[in-house]
């Protein structure tokens, strides 16, 4: 007879799970047998269960646990799995090593939830439900963006917040390396990005822009840092896409390199006020051989198939008065200072298309980008329709429904945050990527869904969490299962909640 205790309560919510009686346990001597190139999900397994367990889950060729890689399976894509797990054995099989990576976070969610702890537990019996599970994505893309340029985190915070999107089957952590008020990420031919532009002298407090801090902000990572990043990812099966903002939200980058802008002579800070800044990157070829320079070097550390380009809120009174501008004009036929927005972006793009890379961009209206970018889409959802209709990939990032810097209820005690919504958990389990009544062509474009946490008013890994969690678990459900009923969701995330107790995070209640 199927069962479904308080353990089961998967997230996300598998495509197909059976549970049964009786239950495997994991013991000093249960043994693991892997196939060729399954090795990095038998270690994943290993490192993430033995602080808690002391498993040491040792090689044998009679193993009772078997991670089985077989190119021949079918119907499970790049991501998906088969999970067995009888009284005397368990098999997890998947055709690619992604699919086991995404196996072991559910193996780690079916253990009682002290099997997430980071200290000995004894006296738990680490025991599985049997059970029968095939699981796949409903959408490839179930990305969570991190702004780390407003306020900067530091490298052990991050790799704890890969292992929490891995727990959730989130495969894209986009990184937001880059803005107006900080640049995060060393460009060697350009130091002065990071030891002018890492650092501000203030920040804004609140929202109406008449005060201020007082205190020195900054901070940036070091290339040996970003590759740990990325391979801690990589062995969770999540990719690192990095985003450098242009050509607005440059601040920073002007505050080091003035001569970018449209004015050379101009003295520039790094911005100490939130919102959208006029300063913006100039036109001149010396503007692109810049970009095209950082780029070059984001894409050496970023092995990502994607890299985020930024382009949402340009201002444009710049561009209108700048001779050089005039000029592109003419020079390239074009009509109008908005039109060299998306000038722009073509020709940063066609740079990392020509090195076998894919643009993505954040779209203002739905129109304005290239052909070849991905559209992030995150202001209307009518954007994601015009956007998808166009031919591009698009990544619905409604704010209303994804942006985690709004609070999460309008209670007195709950903590400011991005002011004018409220963004509860409701509104992100009840978010369908694929925008009601779109033709099926265009659906096939939208590749799925996003978390943003932007920081303007987030400056700690507690009120990082804080905002994600639960939230994330329910766009994770989202994202991979496809719109599941509320109620079924709200018991799942009760027995969700013992895990992330044990994992310490803090979220809303
Ligand atoms: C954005 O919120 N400016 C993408």
């Amino acid at each position: 007879m199927p069962t479904s205790p308080p353990h089961t309560a998967l997230v996300p919510r598998p495509s197909n799970a059976r549970f049964t009686h009786g239950h495997f346990t994991f013991g000093p001597d249960t043994r693991l047998r892997v196939s060729a190139g399954a090795e990095p999900a038998a270690d994943l397994l290993r490192d993430l269960l033995s602080p808690a367990t002391g498993l040491t889950l040792g090689h044998a060729v009679d193993a009772a646990v078997v991670f089985h890689l077989d190119s021949a399976l079918t119907g499970l894509g790049g991501e998906g799995y088969g999970l067995t797990i009888g009284p005397n054995s368990v098999l997890l099989r998947a055709r690619e090593l992604t699919g086991l990576l995404r196996g072991v976070q559910t193996v780690r969610q079916l253990l009682p939830s002290e099997a997430l702890m980071a200290t000995p537990q004894r006296g738990v019996p680490w025991t599985l439900p049997c059970a029968e599970i095939t699981d796949l994505p409903s959408r490839p893309w179930r990305g969570a963006m991190l702004d780390v340029a407003r306020h900067f985190q530091p490298m052990p915070y991050l790799l704890r917040y890969v292992d929490l999107l891995a727990l959730h089957k989130i495969n894209i952590f986009h990184l937001h390396l880059t803005d107006d008020q900080g640049w995060r990420m060393p460009v060697a031919a350009y130091p002065k990005l990071t030891e002018i532009g890492g650092h501000r002298a203030q920040s804004m407090v609140g929202a109406s822009g008449d005060r201020y801090d007082g205190t020195a902000h900054g901070g940036a990572y070091t290339r040996t840092e970003l590759a740990r990043l990325v391979d801690h990812a990589r062995a969770r099966g999540i990719t690192v896409v990095p985003e450098i903002e242009m050509p607005g939200h440059a601040r920073a980058a002007l505050a080091a390199y003035p001569h970018l802008g449209n004015h050379p002579d101009q003295v520039l800070d790094v911005w100490t006020r939130w919102g959208v800044c006029d300063t913006v990157l100039g036109l001149h070829d010396e503007v692109l051989d810049f970009c095209r320079t950082v780029l070059d070097e984001v894409m050496d550390v970023f092995p990502s198939p994607y890299i985020h380009l930024g382009g949402d809120e340009c201002p444009l009174a710049e561009w209108e008065r700048s001779p050089v501008a005039h000029d592109r004009l003419r020079a390239t036929g074009l009509d109008g200072a908005a039109a060299l927005h998306g000038w722009f972006l073509g020709q940063v793009g066609a740079f990392v298309t020509a090195n076998g890379r894919r643009p993505v961009g954040w779209t203002e209206t739905g129109t304005e980008l290239p052909r070849d970018f991905t559209a992030m889409v995150w202001r209307d959802p009518v954007h994601a329709v015009a956007a998808a209709t166009r031919g591009h990939d698009v990544v619905n990032a409604y704010h209303r429904a994804t942006y985690f810097d709004y609070p999460q209820s309008d209670a007195a005690d709950e903590p400011a945050g991005q002011p004018g919504a409220v963004v509860a958990l409701q509104d992100v389990h009840g978010h369908d990527p694929v925008p009601d009544g779109l033709p099926a062509r265009a659906a096939a474009h939208i590749l799925g869904t996003q978390a943003q946490l932007w920081t303007e008013y987030v400056t700690t890994p507690d009120r990082i969490e804080y905002l994600t969690y639960p939230r994330l678990c329910a766009l994770a459900d989202n994202g991979w299962s496809g719109p599941t009923p509320w109620a079924d969701f709200a018991t799942r995330l009760r027995g969700h909640t013992a895990r992330l107790n044990a994992l310490q995070v803090t979220s809303h209640p």
